[in-house]
């Protein structure tokens, strides 16, 4: 098979993580080949780091010349369209980092566009292919904790130092951070949500959106989901997941979602407790690396990635319930609604 080649566009700080984990997991499928940033220092230091050769200030340059037949798309949320719609009509993949888009109905659009163009579309999330989350599926498929009901996923760190481009974003905790958050839990539930009931705070006077949240997802099947998260909480860093079912529960613990440590807890009726080291080193950035992976197989075989936009729009109408939530004080939201609006 020939290496399919990657064009970077946003060179900026996710880009190198992309980089090491494309090389890593991905180094026998494809090869970055070109990077296209509008700022022309990021451009030059990263392609000189990473020894890229083909440069371009511009995306549309990028896209028409022929070069990429993967666009990984690492530009901050409002640049989206202008890249996306342009590479499907030059018949290139997208992988694009979260948030996929800034609202449900651009991220609808992105979906049927690439559905048309027959191209792969595909979104990195990548927390949800971390050893923790892959065990955790595992245990669930056993049966081993029996039928799932609750789960809870919280997350408390001090981000209290917001800069660049995410302190104007209007959609900020949720769109930003804890959608990592929300599409581990509709992960592991493996059942589509159907409400939502948000409350949101913005306690950080520097920044334009919100820096609290604390929610509640009700699944398919009864199956409840909870979540809060924290950018306030000053020390004690945590992130934890618990996942409770008729025979057992799984608790997960590590100081932050994208950490390198984390320790799993399975404990059964009558069983006898077990524990898993889930740690791995360069967790976030190999788990890029499954994420590109992911979208060559996809295009290679003619099918559709587990990471594809369409399975992303799952998670995006919970980000985009919650917030609607959000608007009316925390009345719960259908997830129908969304998809309409
Ligand atoms: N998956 C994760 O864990 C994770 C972590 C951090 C950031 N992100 C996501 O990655 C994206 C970028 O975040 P970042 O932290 O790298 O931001 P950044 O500001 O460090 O980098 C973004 C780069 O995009 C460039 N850019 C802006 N507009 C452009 C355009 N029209 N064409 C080409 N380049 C353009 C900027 O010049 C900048 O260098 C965001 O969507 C963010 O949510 C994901």
């Amino acid at each position: 098979m020939k290496k399919y080649r990657i064009g970077i566009v946003g060179s900026g700080g996710i880009a190198r993580r992309h980089t090491d984990g494309y090389r890593a997991i991905a180094g026998d499928l494809c090869e970055i080949v070109a990077a296209c940033d509008i700022n022309q220092e990021t451009l030059d230091k990263y392609c000189e780091k990473y020894n890229v050769p083909l440069k371009f200030t511009n995306p549309e340059d990028l896209i028409e010349s022929g070069e990429v037949d993967v666009i990984s798309l690492l530009t901050p949320p409002a640049v989206r369209s202008e890249v996306i719609f342009p590479a499907f009509e030059h018949g290139i993949h997208i992988l694009v980092e979260k948030p996929f888009a800034e609202k449900m109905s651009d991220a609808i659009a992105f979906v049927e566009a690439a559905e048309k163009a027959g191209v792969v579309l595909a979104v990195n999330q990548q927390m949800r292919f971390m050893p923790e989350m892959l065990k955790a599926r595992e245990i669930i498929k056993s049966g081993e904790i029996g039928q799932v009901r609750f789960i809870a996923h919280d997350s408390f760190q001090n981000r209290t130092s917001t800069r660049g481009w995410r302190k104007d974003e209007e959609r900020l905790e949720i769109s930003i951070f804890s959608i990592h958050v929300l599409d581990r839990l509709r992960w592991l539930m493996g059942r589509p949500p159907e409400a939502v009931s948000a409350v949101m705070r913005s306690w950080d006077e520097e920044v334009r959106g919100e820096t609290f949240t604390a929610l509640t997802v009700q699944f398919e099947d009864g199956m409840m989901g909870t979540m809060v998260s924290n950018w306030h909480s000053m020390t004690i860093p945590e992130c934890r997941l618990r996942i409770d079912g008729t025979e057992g529960t799984i608790l997960l613990e590590k100081p932050g979602v994208g950490s390198d440590q984390c320790r799993l807890k399975v404990h059964t009726l009558g069983g006898d407790p077990k524990e898993y080291d889930c740690s791995r080193s360069n967790n976030s950035s190999l788990a890029m690396g499954d994420n590109m992976k992911n979208l060559i197989q996809a295009a290679e075989s003619g099918t559709q990635p587990i990471n594809s936009g369409r399975d992303n729009l799952e998670t995006m109408a919970i980000v985009d319930g919650a917030y609607l939530s959000a608007s009316r004080g925390g009345a719960k939201v259908g997830i129908s609604e969304v998809w309409k609006s």
